[in-house]
């Protein structure tokens, strides 16, 4: 595990996601203001999950709707039925990292 710098702050304003790329891709999302880094990779088949909704805490994938919480990563919904790893998240200065 190593702190990884992601992306600027400027690059996910709220309600947005930055996916980092790299093998796995990692995905952070930015819900008002407080940012989580999951992986970028939903768990059903490989839909990118930063292209998907943000409600409160959870982002539904936008291929077959499976829902996530951002903040344990546990899959709440079918078609999906494993969880998505989850980063520990800091910012520092204008830039986020991640515990990768
Ligand atoms: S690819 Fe995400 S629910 Fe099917």
């Amino acid at each position: 595990m190593a702190w990884t710098r992601v992306c600027l702050v400027d690059e996910v304003p709220p309600g947005e996601a930055f996916t980092l790329d790299v093998d796995p891709p990692v995905a952070v999302f930015n819900i008002d203001g407080e940012y989580f880094a999951t992986a970028a990779t939903c768990t059903h088949e490989k839909q990118s999950l930063a292209d998907g909704y943000l409600d409160g805490d959870t982002v539904e994938c936008p291929a077959h709707f499976a829902r996530f919480c951002l903040r344990t990563g546990r899959a709440l919904s079918t078609p999906a039925r494993h969880q998505i790893q989850t980063y520990a998240v800091r910012v520092e200065g204008d830039a986020i990292y991640a515990d990768l």
